[in-house]
């Protein structure tokens, strides 16, 4: 059986989620379903990012001890993710003890083969990123992400060797062996490739700046870099131990991520992964940001949508639509809480909703009981080339269009009419709309699983539906 594993970054515990991080897993989410209904072995993970300088002042600033913070923000996450309907395979805690054993070997073998050594490290740190930024990425001086200047850190620290990779990665990112999807980010990649060679990377903070996280196991006076921490989440999170072997399901298929931490992706986890013996992942898949107000929304700018006031008004289905239709793959996109409603009212109340009561209305009058006998077609070509690159959001417009063209078939052959001259005839039309429906049902299973499952029990019992769509104001 055909193996897929696919992943989303994991998120930071210094606050509860908001929309972005919705989006990433939800698009996951429904690539997930999607590979498993075409009979692959799916392993799909997700999970906490739960060390670092950034949590350690979040959770001082409350007054709580880091783990017990974490342990809560984790908890909101989770419960969001199953209001969600995530279907995860792995959720990892950095903070889990299997990870942090494992992340202590593998640093060993690390340090063992001289892949980490000592040095000096000064570089421009952005907090808010957890990242060293480079000049160029700096607007007026300040992280464009995060609006504030980086500091200066000039340390005793230890190093990764990376400038080794550079031309390697290069090649690598050229011909797709590591492909990122889209191609425009492929090609920020490979300019910033070409413009500054990779230079080894400080991999630790000594300990009485950031105490919050792994300590070196060859050296306890350090903390280990929250990124080299994280990115080994991806090899936890199925069993790894930190020794050599691979991993079932290693390397993952499909990383999605943000554009926000592409770079990283493209650079030091290809190069741990080199100096480990490791497989690189197969493909980094990019999307932009949700923005609010023309802002990256982010609990840091304050400017986020908590997903839980829009999931108990509206459900897990419709925020699931909303994400995953009307969200570009690729660009920004600003969301706002108006252009939620008028979606859903358009789309799913009015649109889906009403559709498939008019039909299973109809259908449940005419054929009294009957059995439908429903064509089991192929899904159509543009819907599975959509699922299969990932573009979920285009996938779902060929549903929409599906739905449109059912709505107008219901215009131009009134069976409402005709049932009272011709009730065979009215019957074929029913037909005919009733399977159209019931790929409707197949099509969205992925993205609304609750809705699909709803409308093909009613096609089964031949009666009308709960109402697919109830806001609760
Ligand atoms: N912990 C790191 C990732 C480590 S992975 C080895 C991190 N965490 S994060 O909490 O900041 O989450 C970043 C990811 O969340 C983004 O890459 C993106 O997938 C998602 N999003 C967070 N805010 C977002 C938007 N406003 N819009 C879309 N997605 C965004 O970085």
């Amino acid at each position: 059986m055909e193996k897929f594993f696919i992943t989303t970054p994991i998120y930071y515990a210094n606050d509860n989620p908001h929309i972005g991080h919705a989006y990433t897993t939800v698009k996951a989410d429904i690539l997930a379903r999607w590979a498993r209904s075409r009979g692959k072995k799916v392993f799909f993970s997700t999970g906490m990012d739960e060390h670092g300088a950034k949590i350690q002042k979040k959770a001082g600033e409350e007054g709580k001890d880091p783990q017990k913070f974490v342990d809560e923000i984790s908890a909101v996450f989770q419960n969001l993710w199953k209001d969600l309907d995530i279907s995860y395979d792995g959720f990892i805690r950095t903070s889990d003890e299997t990870h942090k054993n494992a992340v202590r070997s593998a640093l060993n073998n690390l340090y063992e083969k001289g892949a980490i050594y000592k040095g000096k490290y000064e570089g421009l740190y952005c907090s808010g990123c957890e990242q060293f930024l480079v000049k160029s990425q700096l607007s007026d001086g300040k992280c464009p992400d995060h609006q504030k200047e980086p500091e200066i850190v000039t340390e005793e620290n230890y190093l990764l060797k990376m400038s080794e990779f550079g031309e390697e990665l290069e090649k690598k990112i050229k011909s797709d062996e590591l492909k990122i999807t889209p191609r425009t980010r492929k090609n920020e990649i490979l300019s910033f490739l070409e413009k500054h060679k990779l230079e080894d990377i400080s991999i630790s903070r000594p300990k009485e700046k950031v105490s919050w996280g792994i300590p070196l196991p060859f050296d306890e006076n350090h903390t280990v870099y929250v990124w080299l921490d994280a990115f080994l989440n991806y090899l936890t999170v199925l069993g790894w131990d930190g020794g050599g072997g691979v991993p079932d399901f290693f390397p993952p298929d499909l990383q999605l991520m943000g554009k926000d931490i592409l770079r990283v992706h493209a650079t030091i986890w290809p190069a741990l992964l080199a100096h480990l013996g490791l497989p690189l992942p197969k493909e980094l898949y990019v999307h932009g940001h949700i923005l609010s107000g023309g802002r990256k929304m982010s609990k840091t700018l304050g400017n986020a949508i908590p997903p839980s006031e829009l999931l108990g008004e509206y459900g897990a289905d419709a925020l699931r639509y909303y994400l995953a239709r009307k969200i570009s793959s690729f660009e920004d996109g600003d969301m706002t809480r108006e252009g939620f409603k008028n979606v859903y009212n358009a789309d799913l109340a009015n649109g889906l909703g009403n559709l498939t009561a008019r039909i299973m209305k109809m259908s449940e009058q005419y054929f009294e009981g009957e059995k439908i006998e429903i064509k089991n077609e192929e899904l159509p070509e543009d819907y599975r080339k959509f699922m299969d690159n990932s573009e979920v959001n285009r996938a779902a417009d060929v549903v929409w269009d599906l739905i449109a063209e059912l709505d107008s078939h219901i215009q131009k052959t009134e069976p409402f009419k005709v049932v009272k001259e011709d009730r065979e005839k009215a019957k074929e039309i029913l037909k005919y709309l009733v399977s159209g429906l019931s790929r409707v049902a197949v099509m969205l299973a992925p993205f609304l699983p609750e809705t699909a499952g709803k409308i093909t029990e009613a096609i089964e019992g031949n009666k009308m539906p709960e109402s697919l769509f109830s806001r609760k104001e």
